[in-house]
């Protein structure tokens, strides 16, 4: 089949009872279509959907109404199809056997998804080593920092060859060293083929990592593309004045520029009028200005940032 999809969803709703209150709906009808390979990223703030669509993947919550299908196999009438196709790792601390040692974690977890022993074992060994735990094999999970604990996740959700990874927050926690190894191995999974769905707060990640990215908010899709498609359709860029002298502070606070602490001066202005903006500060005798492409952050504030904090 040429054209099955790692993950579609058409129509796909997911509502919760609240009490004394109207249903909460985490999903509304999401169409979605993400492709074979590459690294899909799940944006949006707190609330969007996002953990509620991993889980409808990872056939552990049902739809309410729509459908979801993995590598074509529908969710709920192929569920065991579907798990044996998908790997899931949610960020956090739940589901790792906190008095087992991280070696024994993973071999269980290998038995749980069809191991013989000694593949178990070996498979066990060298997730182990590709997560940077090797030398903490033997140690219970409760001994360990968050951010080993979801290095481990990491290895379990690898354990199995699941062609389909769903890793939800999977840097939550990590060191930033931890997180760039993370992100290498992350697309080392990718480029053995395999899908990657990545949901994650850190935009610098997104941007980094992925190849396709889907805004979600209120449980609906209000962007989806490439990193550079969507950057592409936001209609402001960042403009920048390094070492600010101090005469020119008054024209940049005048010009609606931040001054920061580190002698920049910074602000978003609109496509159409950056030529006019630098034209007059570098007649006002201010040469070290320039412009910023757009980023994913910038992507994204100005898809969602307007809401601020109401859920
Ligand atoms: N088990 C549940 N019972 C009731 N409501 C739920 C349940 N799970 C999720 N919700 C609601 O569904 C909506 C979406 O939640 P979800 O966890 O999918 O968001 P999210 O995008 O993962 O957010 P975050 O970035 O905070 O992880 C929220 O309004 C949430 O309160
Ligand atoms: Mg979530």
């Amino acid at each position: 089949m040429p054209d099955t999809m790692a993950l579609e969803t058409r129509a796909l709703t997911r509502s919760f009872r609240a009490r004394r209150a109207p249903d909460r709906t985490a999903l509304e009808s999401l169409d979605l279509a993400l492709p074979v390979g590459g690294i899909h990223g799940l944006l949006g703030p707190n609330g969007a959907g996002k953990t509620t669509l991993c889980r409808i993947a990872s056939t552990v919550l049902l739809p309410t109404s729509g459908t979801a299908r993995v590598l074509g196999h529908d969710v709920v009438a192929h569920a065991s199809r579907v798990r044996r196709s998908l790997s899931v790792v949610f960020g956090g601390e739940r589901g790792l056997y906190t008095r087992l040692t991280a070696r024994d974690n993973l071999r269980f977890w290998g038995a749980m998804v069809g191991l013989d022993r000694r593949s178990a074992a070996a498979r066990a060994d060298a997730m182990l080593e590709s997560v940077g735990l090797a030398d903490r094999a033997d140690d219970r999970v409760e001994s360990f920092s968050r951010g080993m604990q979801q290095r481990l996740h990491l290895a379990r959700g690898l354990m199995g060859d699941a062609q389909v990874l769903v890793l939800d927050e999977p840097t939550i926690g990590m060191d930033p060293v931890s997180a760039h190894a993370f992100r290498d191995l992350v697309v080392a999974m990718r480029d053995e083929g395999r899908t990657v769905l990545l949901t994650t707060h850190d935009m610098a990640e997104a941007q980094a990592v992925c190849d396709t990215l889907t805004f979600l908010d209120r449980g609906r899709v209000v962007a989806a593309g490439t990193p550079r498609s969507i950057t592409r359709e936001v209609r402001t860029v960042r403009a920048t004045v390094t070492d600010v002298l101090p005469e020119h502070r008054p024209l940049l606070q005048a010009r609606g520029f931040e001054l920061l602490g580190d002698g920049t001066a910074v602000r978003t202005v609109d496509r159409d009028d950056v030529a006019g903006l630098l034209g007059a500060l570098m007649a006002a005798g201010m040469v070290h200005v320039g412009v910023e492409a757009p980023t994913v952050e910038d992507a994204y504030l100005s898809l969602i940032g307007g809401r601020r904090m109401d859920l």
